[in-house]
């Protein structure tokens, strides 16, 4: 097991698969991107799926979330999840992308053993998207998310970062369009992740912002039958139910006390939190002919040495080096 000083466990395993994206979306990164790992440095296939072995069938991990960067960027995708659906006990299975080039992959993700998608999705305007990713492909996140969901990754989620003067009145067209769709929407309090450091507390869009905004429209009550817990999200039935919508509340209703995650940077560093301020160096451990016996155990000191919190509202708070695409989402 993997547990902390606090009495949490990591049950969660995220893994970013690459540091690179096709986007440029303007809260993670500027438009010229960044200096990408050089390759060598970024853990083989063979090499992620040990660790992926090891955290599932010794440290008691349960889930495993792909994450980038953009993981369907990295070629050999499917194997690995092929090589993680084959693990005992098999974990559940989720990819979080910005859906570019979802459309063409779909099936053969479900078919290796993706259990569900949860995709980045800012805006339904060209002209925003453009603006806000430095990219024109609105249109293919769009068929991608529809590919996703004819292919049963489903519930299929959509992640919505709103940000001042730009997006921040598209909640209620946001939330008719997954509505009408059938997938299930959260809008997501924009962290210091940026690798510009350009976050300002004053330009964030609250939760509470946005729950305000979509109670002029739709009538919100209670999710009994789904408790937070260890999820980031919390969620509201729209109008009566079945569909819900959810907010992430990362900055103003922090979720640090229930956490159960623990991040792998496409590098091979444990991560405890995604704003920690150390790693621990799995790959210079496993590249040196290290055991599983030996592997686990620096894992497992990593997760015993995670903080209370993220600090985000502490005076004191640093805003981590490394940016989200480099830590995994
Ligand atoms: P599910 O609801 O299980 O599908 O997963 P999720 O919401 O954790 O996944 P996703 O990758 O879609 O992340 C949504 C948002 O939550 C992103 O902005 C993440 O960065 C954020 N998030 C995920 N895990 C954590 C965490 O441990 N701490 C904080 N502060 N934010 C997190
Ligand atoms: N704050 C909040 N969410 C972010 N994401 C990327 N950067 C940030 C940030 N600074 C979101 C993406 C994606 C998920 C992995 O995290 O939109 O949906
Ligand atoms: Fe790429 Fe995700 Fe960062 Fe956007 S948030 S630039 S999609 S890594």
């Amino acid at each position: 097991m993997l547990t902390d000083s606090y009495g949490r466990v990591a049950t969660d395993l995220r893994v970013s698969l690459t540091d690179r994206c096709n986007l440029r979306c303007s809260y993670c990164m500027p438009p010229e991107g960044l200096d990408w790992l050089p390759a060598p440095e970024v853990l083989t296939g063979d090499e992620l799926i040990r660790l992926i072995r090891i955290g599932v069938e010794t440290l008691g991990i349960r889930e495993v979330r792909f994450t980038g960067g953009e993981p369907l960027l990295r070629r050999d995708l499917i194997e690995i999840i092929t090589a993680t659906a084959a693990l005992t006990p098999r974990p559940d299975i989720s990819l979080t992308t910005n859906g570019i080039g979802l459309d063409r992959r779909a099936v053969a993700l479900r078919e290796a053993g993706l259990d569900r998608i949860n995709v980045s999705l800012d805006t339904l305007r060209p002209e925003v998207f453009r603006k806000l990713t430095h990219r024109d492909r609105l249109a293919d996140v769009l068929s991608g998310l529809a590919a996703a969901a004819a292919a049963g990754l489903t519930p299929v989620k959509v992640n919505a970062v709103l940000m001042r003067d730009l997006n921040e009145d598209e909640a209620p067209a946001l939330l008719r369009y997954c509505l009408e769709h059938g997938y299930e929407l959260r809008f997501i309090e924009q962290m210091p992740l940026d690798a510009q450091h350009g976050w300002k507390r004053t330009e964030m869009v609250t939760a509470g912002e946005v729950f305000q905004t979509l109670s002029a429209a739709f009538d919100l009550s209670e999710d009994a039958e789904r408790v937070r817990g260890a999820a980031p999200a919390e969620t509201f039935l729209v109008d009566g139910g079945p569909a819900r919508v959810g907010v992430i509340a990362s900055v103003t209703r922090p979720f640090c006390g229930a956490c159960d995650r623990v991040r792998l940077t496409a590098d091979g560093q444990i991560r405890n939190c995604l704003f920690a301020r150390s790693e621990s160096d799995l790959r210079a451990l496993l590249r040196s002919g290290a055991s599983d016996e030996e592997i686990a155990a620096r894992w497992r000191a990593a997760v015993a040495a995670k903080l209370p919190g993220h600090g985000i509202n502490d005076p004191t708070f640093l805003q981590p080096d490394r940016p989200m695409s480099a830590i995994g989402g």
